[in-house]
């Protein structure tokens, strides 16, 4: 989707470089959804265990964008596989949730940063459920997306159909760390754990 060419790429590997290491575990904003600069660039993004939210940190202090946190008004269960299967459903029937908040003000962006990670190899529902409630007409669109390891699917076709009349540009797509991975190392080891009672 990139090359090191591309500049949103290059000024993230530069930012990358240099964000200090207690950027990694920012949690972000901690007052609200929206961060503010004045910037006339918004960095949007949905992120469940935190792979997409440092991009989005990296890109908002890069180039100093407003950023804000799309959260469903209904947040996904805790367990992993319980939240697999209800994007599962909520991807077949076409569902769109509640958004937590939107963003009131979306004209002042003539640029909007997208960031979320691959579910059920498409973009998640609350992805959808954004799109749908701004109007990005005649906005730049430019996606960043990660992945555990099946690439974007057709989350870009997904982003096309839902914004029409954005200018949709070529993103940033990585492969991040799996949960699902994570989880099951970490039940492999808790099985052999002796514990005396
Ligand atoms: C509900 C769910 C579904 C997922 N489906 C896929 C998938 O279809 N393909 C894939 O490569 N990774 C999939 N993943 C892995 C995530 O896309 C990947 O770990 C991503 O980096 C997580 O980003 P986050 O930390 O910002 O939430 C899925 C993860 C979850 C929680």
């Amino acid at each position: 989707m990139t090359t090191d060419h591309d500049p949103v790429r290059r000024a993230m590997m530069t930012a990358l470089a240099v964000a200090p290491l207690s950027a990694f575990g920012e949690t972000s904003n901690a007052g609200g959804e929206m961060r503010r600069t004045g910037s006339h660039m918004l960095v949007a993004y949905f992120s469940r265990s935190g792979n997409t939210r440092v991009i989005a940190g990296l890109i908002h202090r890069s180039l100093g964008t407003d950023l804000f946190e799309i959260r469903p008004a209904s947040a996904y269960p805790d367990d992993y596989l319980a939240t697999v299967e209800q994007a599962r459903q909520e991807r077949d029937s076409g569902y769109e949730p509640a958004l937590a908040a939107s963003v009131s003000d979306m004209e002042r962006y003539d640029t909007l940063f997208l960031g979320f990670p691959i579910w059920g190899g498409t973009a998640p529902p609350i992805i959808r459920a954004f799109l749908s409630a701004h109007d990005l007409a005649g906005k730049t669109l430019i996606p960043f997306v990660t992945h555990g390891g099946y690439g974007l699917g057709d989350s870009q076709s997904v982003l096309a159909s839902h914004a029409p009349e954005a200018r949709l540009r070529q993103g940033f797509v990585m492969e991040a760390d799996q949960e699902r991975r994570t989880m099951n190392r970490v039940n492999d080891w808790l099985e052999g754990v002796e514990i005396k009672q």
